[in-house]
């Protein structure tokens, strides 16, 4: 069964259930009015009060109301619990109508008329699509992407949803993992950054305690922590990490989402040190409740719960929910654990009815901040709905985003742009250019794949009567997965029958536009590669395509960083559009003709091969380190590759060029207590408007325990007219050079620091040494 139909059978059978449950009538009660000018304190305790144990533990329950993607089904008594009142919500039910009618028979049902809570992934946009995390982080643009995040939450309040299940802030450095593409990349500091803008975006408002603005949502902070560190790269793998790192790396971004208000946290899936985070009260207790002050709620990932058992350290699904509740989780996702477990649980002694209350009331104050007590149907206006999913601003915005994620790796000669005002003959070949449905990448579940833009229509409508004529012959398929098997069935592999066309169009082209990349079940979720090459036999077609002589632009699809160094070695140009989303073709053929500058920049490496992962610009320096300008024996490296990355951090190519002045630093010397400024001139040296991203790093020389031999610190993407120059400064204070030492405090320490200010992780043209006084 395709998984498409999959998904529809699942949705439409849990409706089903639950909509027959709500034919049997229950002996409703009058609504109950918890309004008024009382504290949200005193509106949660007048219903805490009333509840019976079992309404409590209903509270704590969450069904997906529409379809098991993610994991395995639990006993899925959501049919019985609802009739009984006992769901206290419920995730990926779309739609004003849809969520009226499930409200309107929990209402029914619930004795004491407590709204249910509507959440969803919307992870890059509702209906209209947004590109894939990582590819918008790629713009480096915190306003952008707190733009999309607020129109992403406007079509999903408009939608029924009040509570989103994003932004995943984990850190990621390995990319045969799946699930890099929902990320912000492997820099601490950006990811921060963009975590911020995103819960500023999904949420609109400072912090979770405003929530009672309209068309607002909660957003969540995911996965709670270091799911990013899984084993070799692979879902859902063990975490072996040291406590330093997971200070100094891992858990910053999700700090940082404390810090912009977010109103709850998933927990991960994978154990951290041998505890499965589920069931981690040092992740949950002692750092997010105790360190950080968290007060929202807290909900576990699909099925974790269950998942303590396979773990081994549950015996049981009621050992596992005894866990989880001990380790300061509130909502239990689909395991049925703590609906089944917790009143037997507290009868028997284990655990508390405090501890109970004390989830219910994180669970029911965020429906009271919410305005659901006021009004359960909040989010269920069809007018609403109808205006604001897709309306024409969130289109273009979807547009302005695609180009701006776009990053461009390679032009050589300046192959790019193909002007429209300048004949040539373009052959279009490969499995991407009339692809459609990937575009939007894995996790876009609302956004109808048949509306994306694909990169054909963009092309054929761009140069529309100009001097470029284009021809078309698709060369080889995308290999496809059956994602109910996964490996044991890749099925449609590929065969080389198509080759011989594309080589004959090539041939008799002036320049070979060629789109490849991985189709969109290849990477997300439980999609995780050992070989990061183009799948399928597509780089065999471009070496048929480079026997032809002609140059080669190379438009990747992708969601993650790909294994490129044949293609970075034999292809002219390369422009890697991750997956793009609702406008990708418009926005990929703006770029090809030149009508947009690319101005994206990595956030991930490239590696030159899989041997190499994982490599990131962050790294430490060993004690043997390897320098090119003197190389000799027995110091850190690989015998076959060198220890760069193909593409580093923070690199991205434009069609214009920059200058940058010699960088100056307002003095050399810095108290405690004291600041620096660092300056600059940028200059748009080249021929057309541009946007730069201007990136400072630093680099700890010596210091209490080894620090990574560069960090990103600041940066400042500024846009240049051609010939325009601006002046740039960044403030140096003893936070920014601060870190984690041994004993996980929040030290700066005295001593020297090179500052450079560059294009990329890689740029060290502009150097600095700054002294930081005792
Ligand atoms: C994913 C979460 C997601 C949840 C609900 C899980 O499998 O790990 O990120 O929010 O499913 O769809």
């Amino acid at each position: 069964m395709k998984m498409i139909n999959i998904l529809k059978y699942y949705s439409v059978l849990v409706l089903a259930i639950l909509m027959a449950a709500c034919q049997a009538d229950k002996n409703s009660t009058e609504w109950v009015s918890y309004s008024g000018d009382k504290t949200i304190e005193a509106r949660v305790d007048s219903v805490l009060r009333l509840m019976t144990l079992e309404e409590k533990i209903g509270q704590m329950n969450q069904y997906s109301g529409n379809f098991a993607t993610t994991g395995a089904l639990s006993d899925n008594q959501s049919g019985e619990y609802l009739k009984r009142g006992m769901i206290g919500s419920t995730f990926n039910v779309f739609g004003a109508e849809h969520v009226r009618m499930l409200q309107e028979q929990n209402l029914k049902h619930s004795r004491l008329k407590i709204p249910m809570l509507f959440a969803a992934d919307v992870i890059h946009g509702l209906e209209t699509t947004f590109p894939i995390p990582m590819a918008e982080a790629c713009s480096w643009d915190l306003d952008l992407m707190e733009q999309t995040a607020r129109a992403a939450a406007e079509e999903a309040t408009a939608s029924g949803v009040a509570w989103n299940f994003a932004p995943m802030v984990d850190i990621s450095r390995d990319p045969r993992w799946g699930r890099v593409m929902e990320g912000a990349g492997e820099d601490v500091y950006l990811a921060s950054e963009v975590a911020k803008a995103r819960v500023k975006g999904f949420q609109g408002i400072s912090h979770y305690s405003d929530l009672s603005k309209a068309n607002t949502m909660m957003a969540c902070a995911k996965h709670f922590v270091a799911y990013g560190a899984a084993q070799a790269g692979r879902d859902y793998h063990t975490v072996d990490l040291s406590d330093h790192s997971l200070y100094q790396t891992y858990l910053p971004p999700f700090k940082a989402t404390v810090d912009a208000g977010v109103a709850s946290f998933m927990t991960a899936f994978n154990d951290l040190n041998g505890v499965p985070c589920t069931a981690n009260e040092y992740l949950f207790k002692d750092i997010l409740r105790e360190q950080w002050n968290f007060g929202g709620m807290v909900v576990t990932d699909y099925t974790a719960i269950m998942e303590l058992v396979e773990h081994g350290v549950a015996k049981n699904l009621k050992d596992g929910a005894k866990q989880s509740l001990d380790a300061g989780i509130d909502m239990d996702m689909i395991s049925e654990a703590f609906v089944t477990h917790l009143k037997e649980l507290v009868e028997e002694g284990e655990i508390s009815e405090d501890q109970i209350d004390v989830a219910v009331s994180r669970i029911l104050e965020m429906k009271f901040l919410l305005g659901l007590f006021d009004d359960p149907y909040r989010y269920c206006d069809p007018e609403r709905e109808k205006k604001v999913v897709m309306k024409p601003e969130y289109v273009e915005l979807a547009h302005e985003a695609a180009k701006g994620s776009v990053v461009l790796l390679k032009n050589k000669n300046n192959t790019l742009p193909l002007q429209k005002n300048v004949s040539k003959k373009v052959a279009l070949v490969g499995p991407f250019i009339k692809e459609r449905e990937s575009l939007n990448g894995e996790w876009a579940i609302k956004g109808n794949r048949d509306k994306s833009v694909t990169l054909y229509e963009g092309l054929t409508e761009k140069y529309k009567g100009s001097a470029v004529k284009l021809t078309y012959a698709k060369g080889t398929d995308l290999p496809l997965i059956d994602r109910a098997t996964m490996k044991e069935s890749v099925i449609n592999i590929p065969d080389e029958n198509g080759f011989a066309e594309a080589v004959g169009i090539a041939g008799s082209s002036d320049v070979i536009l060629v789109a490849m990349g991985e189709h969109y079940h290849w990477s997300g979720e439980a999609a995780c590669r050992t070989d990061i090459r183009l799948p399928g036999n597509q780089r065999a077609l471009l070496k048929a395509l480079k026997k032809t002589g002609k140059p080669i632009i190379l438009v990747l699809f992708n969601g993650r960083p790909l294994d490129l160094s044949w293609e970075a070695q034999h292809v002219d140009a390369i422009v890697e559009a991750w997956y793009p989303g609702l406008m990708s073709g418009h926005a990929v053929a703006d770029i090809i003709a030149g009508d947009y500058n690319p101005s994206a920049r990595l956030v991930m490496s490239f590696p030159r091969n899989v041997g190499q992962i994982p490599v990131f610009y962050n790294a430490k320096n060993t004690g043997r380190p390897f320098d090119a300008k003197h190389p000799s024996d027995y110091k850190s490296s690989y015998i076959d590759v060198d220890n760069s990355p193909l593409y580093p951090f923070g690199y991205g190519l434009s069609y214009t060029s920059y200058a940058y002045s010699e960088v100056h630093l307002s003095a050399s010397e810095m108290a405690m207590n004291g600041k620096v400024t660092v300056s600059l001139n940028v200059t748009n040296t080249g021929d057309m408007a541009g946007e730069e991203v201007v990136q400072l790093y630093i680099r700890d020389k010596v210091a209490s325990i080894s620090r990574p031999v560069k960090e990103l610190k600041a940066f400042q993407k500024i846009a240049l007219k051609k010939g325009e120059t601006k002046q740039l400064s960044f403030t140096i204070d003893k936070e920014m050079l601060a870190f984690y030492n041994s004993d996980l405090q929040w030290v700066s320490e005295p001593g020297q620091f090179d500052i450079w200010v560059g294009s990329s992780s890689a740029d060290e043209s502009n150097h600095l040494v700054l002294d930081l006084l005792e």
